[in-house]
């Protein structure tokens, strides 16, 4: 499936998207550079732009750094689509960013009941200016994840005739648990503003179904996975995203990117490399792993020196303090872990707090032997799926939480409990201990599905359930 064809589905429409975090991060030094932001959405929808040769990406300024205009063409050497910048003050950021978003909904969504505070609404305000300001009479506006849920009804209020998507990209939790929020019912009646609204499982889009049923006045048609609200029907649809396969593959395929995974191996000093690759999230089950790790080498003596544990923590929302306590509990638990069991010239656990480019991350995939995914909860992960493309050997085998999207896309990887220190321990010597043959039957599977239901599979998909635009032969249930 190819760009063109994406775009062809667009038609005369210009697709807007709107997302908290900017395409973009602009690095400082003697001259400003714009870098592309690390992540599946920003590559996956320059070539859209390109073979359209247009359209616009609104989102706060804040996260790209500051720029001297609220606009820039992107990118910059052959630009195709204009980003426009939204500013936020610094009490918007701390109520909304790093208040409500990332302790209310956040936490909330993955069923971290205890953590919730405060209020957003404002900046979806701000946001929906910014839109509406923008908008031309032939755009399609597609809306971003969990920071903007509101946005969608503010611009329907507005502006009725533009088809409005929202793609949440984490959980949908349970009426019993969403029904905590205080403001349960605004923020569906905003969601429910969309014409679409996408989550990657059908369990969170049924949770999604029934908390509306639940919570609002709207009519749900569960059969369809449709809402009657005001006069309008809005589509509730499950497209799991997928990756970049082919960029991934092909970095893997690189002479470079394999003399660096062997060089890699060799400072590890140990027969076995397993990986670790998350933003440092509570949510991701990083400690939970360390302490999985630890049981195998305290049960397992025979592994101490063969084995060693590779953990690469991405800095992540280090203002809210949930995320700087788990960063404190991290070192203090690879630091005890490593003065327990390191012995010569061997260290058990390597951890590197920092964000990694691509051809280095993938790199770090084809030198492990095995990838440890055990988020505690996860709308996909696609560390999962990364691993998984970057593996054009057929070997290798990943670890999955079962609480985990990606579990239901990936059913070869072997399945964890991922607060369980005992089944991650074992999980972990189950994998070492794999025949060969098996190891590469399961990834064999595993690969083929990450490279059909990639990042364009998802993307055609999703746009191809807007009334508006031509119908495809997808189907959103088509995730076997
Ligand atoms: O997938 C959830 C999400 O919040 C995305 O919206 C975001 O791009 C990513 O995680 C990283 O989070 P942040 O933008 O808060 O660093």
């Amino acid at each position: 499936m190819s760009y063109a064809e994406i775009t062809r589905q667009l038609g005369d429409r210009r697709l807007v998207v709107v997302s908290n975090r900017a395409p973009v991060d602009v690095r400082r030094g003697p001259e400003r550079r714009l870098v592309p932001t690390v992540g599946g959405l920003v590559s996956a929808l320059t070539p859209v732009f390109k073979a359209a040769g247009r359209g616009l990406w609104i989102a706060w300024s804040g996260s790209a750094g500051r720029l001297p205009h609220p606009r820039v063409e992107l990118p910059p050497e052959d630009p195709c689509f204009t980003l426009r910048l939204v500013h936020l003050s610094e009490r918007d950021v701390s109520g909304s960013y790093y208040g409500f978003s990332n302790r209310g909904l956040w936490p909330l969504s993955h069923y971290f009941v205890g953590r919730c505070q405060q209020s957003y609404e404002r900046v979806n305000e701000i946001f929906a200016a910014a839109v509406l300001e923008e908008l031309r009479p032939h755009d399609l506006v597609w809306v971003q994840d969990f920071q903007l849920a509101t946005l969608p009804a503010r611009v329907r209020a507005a502006r009725p005739d533009i088809p409005v998507g929202l793609f949440w990209h984490v959980p949908f939790p349970e009426p019993s648990v969403f029904g905590i929020l205080p403001w349960r019912r605004t923020l569906l009646e905003g969601m429910l503003g969309s014409d679409v609204i996408g989550f990657h499982l059908q369990s969170y889009a049924r949770n999604f179904l029934a908390c509306v049923e639940r919570f609002t006045d709207a009519a749900v048609d569960h059969d369809r996975g449709t809402v009657q609200m005001d006069g309008h029907e809005v589509r509730v649809v499950a497209w799991p995203i997928g990756i970049e396969a082919d960029l991934y593959e092909s970095l893997a395929r690189r002479p470079e990117t394999e003399l660096r995974a062997g060089r890699i191996r060799r400072q590890l000093g140990s027969a076995k490399m397993i990986l670790g690759v998350d933003r440092l999230d509570y949510t991701k089950g990083i400690l939970e792993r360390l302490h999985g790790f630890e049981r195998l080498l305290e049960h397992s003596p025979a592994f101490r020196g063969q084995v060693t544990f590779f953990q690469i923590a991405v800095p992540s929302r280090e203002r809210v303090e949930e995320y700087r306590r788990m960063k404190r509990e991290i070192d203090e638990a690879v630091g005890r872990i490593s003065g327990r069991f390191t012995t010569g010239g061997w260290v058990p656990i390597r951890y590197v707090y920092q964000s990694m480019a691509p051809p280095e991350l993938t790199a770090h995939y084809v030198a492990a032997d095995l990838a440890l995914v055990t988020p505690l909860r996860d709308g996909m992960n696609l560390v999962a799926k990364e691993y998984v493309a970057s593996r054009v050997h057929d070997d290798g085998t990943l670890i999955l939480s079962e609480f985990a999207g990606a579990a239901e896309d990936l059913p070869e990887a072997v399945r964890v409990n991922p607060y369980n220190m005992d089944d991650v321990a074992e999980q972990i010597r189950h994998a070492l201990t794999m025949p060969l043959e098996e190891i590469r039957q399961r990834m064999t599977a595993l690969r083929a599905r990450v490279k059909v239901h990639d990042i364009r599979w998802w993307l055609r998909g999703f746009l191809g359930e807007f009334p508006e635009l031509p119908a495809l032969s997808l189907s959103g249930q088509d995730i076997a």
